[in-house]
């Protein structure tokens, strides 16, 4: 049952672990908070994390780790070939997901790769709940096509619907009737659906997904990057759950699947990746593309150490207390923000909170980038580092003309077990701030665009001369204060 507790009427979520190793941060003055964004183009990705307050980016390789995690790091068995420590993660693995063969890689990305060089090519048909970025680039650079089918609550901004990352059945249908199963190489889960906020799979979806699936002959590929909060989602809004542990979760889902892939920067609290499978055939198609892409079949590009780490965190994933932390924080995020007005995805997710920067900024045009120039302007008025999941994350077609994005977001991740509830509730309080004063803000051009992954190092400048005007009345409202 998740940890909660009533202060003066109100829900607070508490943490179940103590913090016995910190790391100092710092807050810069707003005017040395412009000169830092200014030198980063307006990109946040751009910012050097020693002029970072809270860093919420992403939880991806930044979640803390624990005392036995840590512990675990220390009798990690350095071998090229055949490491005690990977035959611990491979029987982990083996008991956490029910799948008896493991390909171990350097990160999600990577199993993204082996699975598309394995099995899309020209002409392939790739249906998702939805796409994630890397993905898409690694389907998209084998000849694939990438087709999505959220139902239309999925993209919706707020929403009741408990689990918006569900598969539309019947428009799985009509595609594989439309398309032919023979050029469907895959289907694609994403359990914790990214990009439209960490929303959730239901369990009663993904059992409908692969019933359907295999009776076409099509194989199911989970994406478990975002699992363990999917895993909270499942017990706290599927009532036939509610009394399932979380283990029995993990491997009905897991049944529903026939390979598995992770980043271990996101489950398991370490930094790595895997791709799992019962079937020695599939097993035996990507087992080449390990040793050519990312080191040998007994670390695949990890460090012995961290392959450690990610066996005692898959452990705690099993634990409601670790894994429910994560979700609460945000739910507690989102409703404060979501009871001051500022518009923001509902129901709340996983991973992070997400702000609609459409809905923040709706006086600022699509193609000026609007949840770029939300990024950049909550940088400046909190020292807090968001996440920019918009139009810039797009890619422009060959013709170079631009894809607008279904919504546009800032997203404020909150890494696992980092952060503190007083420094979540600053965020929300410098966020009013800039949601009251949101006039002041305007949009962004390019100043350098790159061809591919623009996103990550594009650089920007303000349309206008919106961000002095903005320093000024923080300088006017808080005096002194940072
Ligand atoms: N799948 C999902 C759902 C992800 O969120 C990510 C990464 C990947 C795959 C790729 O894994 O980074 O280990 O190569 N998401 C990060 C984020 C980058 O910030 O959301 P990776």
């Amino acid at each position: 049952m998740a940890k909660v507790a009533y202060f003066s009427g109100q829900k607070f979520p508490l943490e179940m672990h103590k913090v016995r190793i910190i790391q100092k941060l710092t807050l810069l003055p707003v005017e040395d908070r412009l000169k830092a964004i200014e030198g980063a183009g307006y990109n946040t990705f751009l910012l050097e994390n020693k002029d970072v307050f809270l860093d919420m980016l992403t939880d991806s390789g930044v979640n803390a780790m624990s005392d036995n995690q840590q512990a675990a790091m220390l009798v990690a068995d350095d071998a090229y070939a055949g490491s005690a420590t990977f035959t611990r993660l491979h029987a982990k693995l083996q008991e956490f997901f029910g799948m008896e063969y493991f390909l171990p890689c350097h990160q999600g990305r990577a199993a993204e790769h082996i699975l598309s060089r394995a099995y899309v090519e020209e002409g392939s048909v790739v249906p998702m709940n939805y796409h994630f970025t890397t993905m898409k680039a690694h389907v998209t650079a084998c000849g694939g096509e990438l087709v999505e089918l959220l139902g239309p609550e999925g993209v919706a901004v707020t929403s009741q619907d408990p689990f918006k990352g569900d598969t539309e059945l019947a428009a799985l249908e009509a595609l594989i009737k439309e398309r032919g199963a023979e050029n469907i190489p895959f289907f694609r889960v994403e359990a914790g659906t990214n990009l439209i906020g960490g929303q959730p799979v239901s369990l009663a979806n993904y059992r409908a997904v692969y019933e359907l699936c295999s009776k076409h002959g099509i194989k199911v590929v989970l994406d478990a990057s975002l699992l363990a909060d999917n895993l909270h989602f499942i017990k706290a809004r599927e009532p036939e759950f509610a009394n399932w542990s979380v283990a029995d979760i993990t491997l009905a889902i897991a049944e529903c699947a026939d390979i598995i892939y992770f980043s271990a920067r996101k489950l398991g609290f370490g930094r790595g990746g895997g791709i799992c499978t019962n079937s020695k055939e599939v097993y035996s198609d990507l087992r080449s593309w390990v040793p050519m892409f990312e080191g040998f079949l007994t670390y695949g590009g990890m460090s012995v150490r961290e392959m450690e780490a990610i066996t005692v965190g898959l452990d705690e994933t099993l634990d409601e207390d670790m894994i429910n932390q994560g979700p609460l924080f945000i739910e507690h995020f989102v409703d404060e923000m979501d009871q001051r007005g500022i518009p923001v995805i509902t129901p709340p997710g996983g991973l992070g909170a997400h702000i609609d920067a459409r809905g923040f900024l709706d006086h600022v045009d699509q193609r000026q980038y609007p949840s770029g120039a939300l990024a950049a302007a909550v940088y400046v008025a909190s020292g807090v580092r968001g996440m920019e999941r918009g139009t810039l994350s797009e890619q422009r077609e060959p013709d170079g003309t631009e894809p607008l994005a279904h919504m546009e977001l800032l997203r404020l991740a909150l890494p696992r077990r980092v952060f503190t509830l007083s420094q979540v509730q600053y965020a929300i309080d410098r966020i009013h701030w800039l949601y009251a004063n949101r006039r002041l803000v305007g949009g962004l051009e390019w100043i350098e665009e790159p061809p591919i992954l623009r996103f990550f190092y594009g650089l920007l400048r303000p349309v206008g001369d919106w961000q002095h005007a903005l320093v000024a009345k923080f300088r006017q409202d808080f005096g002194d204060s940072l």
